[in-house]
């Protein structure tokens, strides 16, 4: 067993509220994803359920027994941390053992362990070696094996990739993904990086502020974002918010610009909204009759496509298109959007009005 339940937790460092009530309900065996920018209280999160700091108010479950006033010891979890500290005298193969040995384990278990834990991670062929002798990325296989050598409640993970170059991190997140499958075990990791949230979460806390803004798998936080600022921090290109409200059977926009209602939007009429459109829901190839009328304002080549920034009156709408695209600045274009894929959030509130509704 391995469930992870945390409820009202609130912690003030002076006059900074690092966490303001959060909630969390991590399954036993989940890849439970903490999603935030850096000072939403991610790091205070994790050692909340550690713990390693004391509360100002709320509680810690573990496998649903209050662990609230337990020390760390007796909590029976591992933390990775971002900076991973591997003891620079021993080799990669002591440093994934010191654990075990830490805790008396009979020789032959430790062998065993280290040996199906470097062979998940890939290292077998480094266990002899040294921390100096290691790179970052190496260094931190090394680091997250000694970590998952044990076999503790749950993993908690802090930003563990961070300081790993673009590729190492993109190979790291399929690795992670296929070790937590291996060992079902409970992990709750921490990251600020949107992609990794959405590629190795089976759930996903969005944090921000010390508050949980909305928790659901990868696809419903994408999908049906529960508030403006949601919307706006995970996908990229970031979403396009076009300020608008509702008058009849149309969405009218600041700029100008009218679209058909979508059936779905509840909103009243005059009601100060925003539209959120994502890239891959809009095109400058003519292919349905709700478009906005644009100049083109500057195109980005990423490879496999190519983000074209429209202006729309004031605003800058992001389009997604092939990589051939071509444009002048300034030359005029309609931009196609794909009502049904759009969201609609109260201007005031940030509060979707489309997640609900669909
Ligand atoms: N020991 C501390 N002393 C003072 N302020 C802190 C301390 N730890 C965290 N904070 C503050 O609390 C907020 C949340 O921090 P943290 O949990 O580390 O965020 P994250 O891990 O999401 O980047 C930040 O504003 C941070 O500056
Ligand atoms: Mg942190």
């Amino acid at each position: 067993m391995g469930t992870v339940a945390v409820q009202g937790l609130c912690k003030s460092f002076g006059k900074v509220r690092a966490l303001d009530g959060v909630t969390l309900d991590v399954p036993d065996g989940a890849f439970f994803v903490v999603l935030g920018p850096s000072g939403a209280g991610k790091t205070t999160t994790l050692r909340a359920i550690a713990g390693l700091d004391k509360l100002d108010a709320g509680s810690v479950h573990l496998d649903g027994r209050d662990a609230t006033a337990d020390a760390p010891a007796v909590r029976d979890l591992a933390m990775v941390f971002q900076n991973y500290a591997l003891y620079p005298r021993h080799t990669a193969y002591e440093n994934i053992a010191s654990p075990l040995r830490a805790r008396r384990r009979p020789a032959g278990e430790i062998a065993a362990a280290v040996e199906r834990m470097s062979g998940l991670l890939h290292i077998e062929r480094l266990l002899h070696r040294r921390p100096a002798q290691l790179s970052g990325g190496e260094m931190q296989r090394v680091a997250l094996a000694r970590a998952l050598v044990r076999s503790p409640r749950a993993f908690l993970m802090d930003e563990p990739l961070t300081n790993l170059d673009l590729k190492l991190r993109v190979e790291m997140r399929t690795e992670l993904t296929r070790i937590h499958r291996s060992l079902g075990a409970t992990f709750v990791y921490v990251t600020n990086d949107q992609v990794e949230a959405l590629s190795m979460a089976d759930q996903v806390a969005v944090l921000r502020e010390g508050t949980v803004q909305q928790v659901g798998t990868p696809t419903e936080v994408y999908e049906r974002p529960a508030n403006q600022w949601v919307a706006g921090f995970v996908g990229s290109p970031p979403i396009s918010l076009l300020a608008c409200h509702a008058e009849g059977d149309r969405l009218v926009g600041e700029a100008g610009w009218t679209l058909p209602r979508p059936r779905w939007a509840t909103a009243a009429d005059g009601q100060a909204l925003r539209l959120g459109l994502r890239a891959e829901d809009l095109s400058v190839e003519q292919r349905g009759d709700a478009s906005l009328p644009g100049e083109l304002y500057g195109l980005e080549p990423l490879g496999d496509r190519t983000v074209v920034d429209v202006r729309v009156g004031t605003e800058i709408l992001k389009v997604k298109a092939r990589p051939t695209v071509t444009g002048t600045p300034g030359e005029r274009l309609r931009v196609t959007v794909d009502l049904d894929r759009a969201h609609l959030f109260d201007a005031g509130t940030g509060l979707s009005l489309s997640a609900a509704g669909r």
